[in-house]
């Protein structure tokens, strides 16, 4: 299948579903001044505040759930389609499975055929690291095989691709996903920094961390170095269906991300109580124990991370702590 006819357009209209969110509202601002925006986020756990600077900057934000909503009418028109929203907690909630299923899978086939129907030729989606499972190559190249995710968010991510992968190559419509690392940052709502700091709010003597000493050991990146890299790798794509890895060039334990955020806070002697996780140093079923990735195909573009997993670490418990209600007498 050929592509689509690629026309350079001055000021392109783009779709960011998810744009409400975390990483999808720094996107947002991001692209605001060069593009027509519209992001379509059903605001759970997205909300307006996020996206109040991009709307500032000319984004206009459509309340709307990508999984029931019709998405035909703002999709028409439209160059690119950064697709974000799901469901991004890799551990199973009260919902279970499904809302994996629902919120990225089903979500992400809605919004291909919306893409199919409309003729947009392009479409970035935010996949995972979580989709390597648990590699015998760490760090992982985005050509590891086999792919055995262990979480179903993995599954599901992985699930995302494949159909991807079909629509370029059956439609038309170029694809590039980026399999992230965990991504750090003052806006996050999940995630062990997010955890950590929340927790060190409510009690700054005693910390409980989920898993077993010294925890897991990933790849951290800082929201601004994400950017940077997505947007490297949107502009290199030249495929029908482009895979990048992004992350940070070393990965961190649990046991120093606590270090690190007490640190930075300006916390001493806090306490320390492990969970014990799910056994063989996982904090839950289907947590991964090491992940790094390798970042040799996103380098070559000329991208680089300019933070290590411990500066984005500390940068996003400064930005977090901040963000929250000051303490009596701190
Ligand atoms: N944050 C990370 O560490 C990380 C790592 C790898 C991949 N990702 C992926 O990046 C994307 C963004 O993650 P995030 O951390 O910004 O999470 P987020 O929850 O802040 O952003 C997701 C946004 O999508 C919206 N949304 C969810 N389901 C929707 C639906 N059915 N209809 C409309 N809007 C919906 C939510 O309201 C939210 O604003 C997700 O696809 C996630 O899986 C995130």
């Amino acid at each position: 299948m050929p592509f689509r006819d690629t026309v350079i357009v001055a000021r392109p209209r783009i779709v960011i579903t998810g744009g409400a969110g975390f990483i999808g509202s720094h996107l947002a601002e991001a692209l605001a001044e060069e593009a027509k925006l519209v992001l379509v986020d059903h605001l759970r756990p997205g909300t307006r505040e996020n996206a109040a600077r991009s709307v500032e900057l000319g984004a206009t934000l459509v309340k709307r759930d990508v999984v029931r909503g019709d998405l035909a009418q703002l999709f028409r028109r439209v160059d690119v389609v950064y697709h974000l929203a799901a469901n991004p907690d890799v551990r199973l909630g009260k919902p279970g499975t499904r809302a994996h299923i629902e919120q990225n899978v089903v979500a992400t086939f809605r919004v291909l055929e919306a893409c199919r129907t409309c003729h947009v030729p392009k479409i970035v989606f935010a996949s995972t690291s979580t989709v390597y499972g648990e590699a015998s190559r760490v760090p992982t190249p985005e050509d590891y095989a086999p792919l055995e995710p262990i979480s179903v968010y993995g599954a599901s991510k992985l699930a995302c691709e494949a159909l991807l992968s079909s629509y370029a190559h059956t439609f038309g419509i170029q694809a590039v996903a980026f399999r992230m690392a965990n991504v750090v940052g003052g806006r996050s709502h999940h995630g062990v920094v997010h955890d950590l700091v929340q927790k060190l709010h409510r009690n700054p003597r005693g910390l409980e961390i989920i898993g077993a000493e010294p925890g897991t050991s990933k790849s951290y990146i800082h929201i601004v170095d994400a950017l940077a890299g997505m947007r490297a790798g949107v502009r290199a794509a030249s495929a029908p269906f482009t895979v990048y890895n992004l992350g940070s060039e070393d990965a961190i334990s649990v046991r120093t991300i606590a270090d690190t955020i007490c640190d930075e806070l300006g916390l001493r002697d806090v306490a320390y109580s492990w969970t014990g996780g799910s056994g063989e140093g996982r904090g839950w079923a289907g947590d991964v124990r090491a992940m790094q990735l390798d970042l040799d195909r996103l380098r070559a573009t000329g991208w680089r991370p300019a933070m290590t997993s411990e500066q984005a670490v500390r940068k996003a418990a400064r930005d977090l702590w901040a963000r929250l209600p000051r303490r009596p007498g701190r």
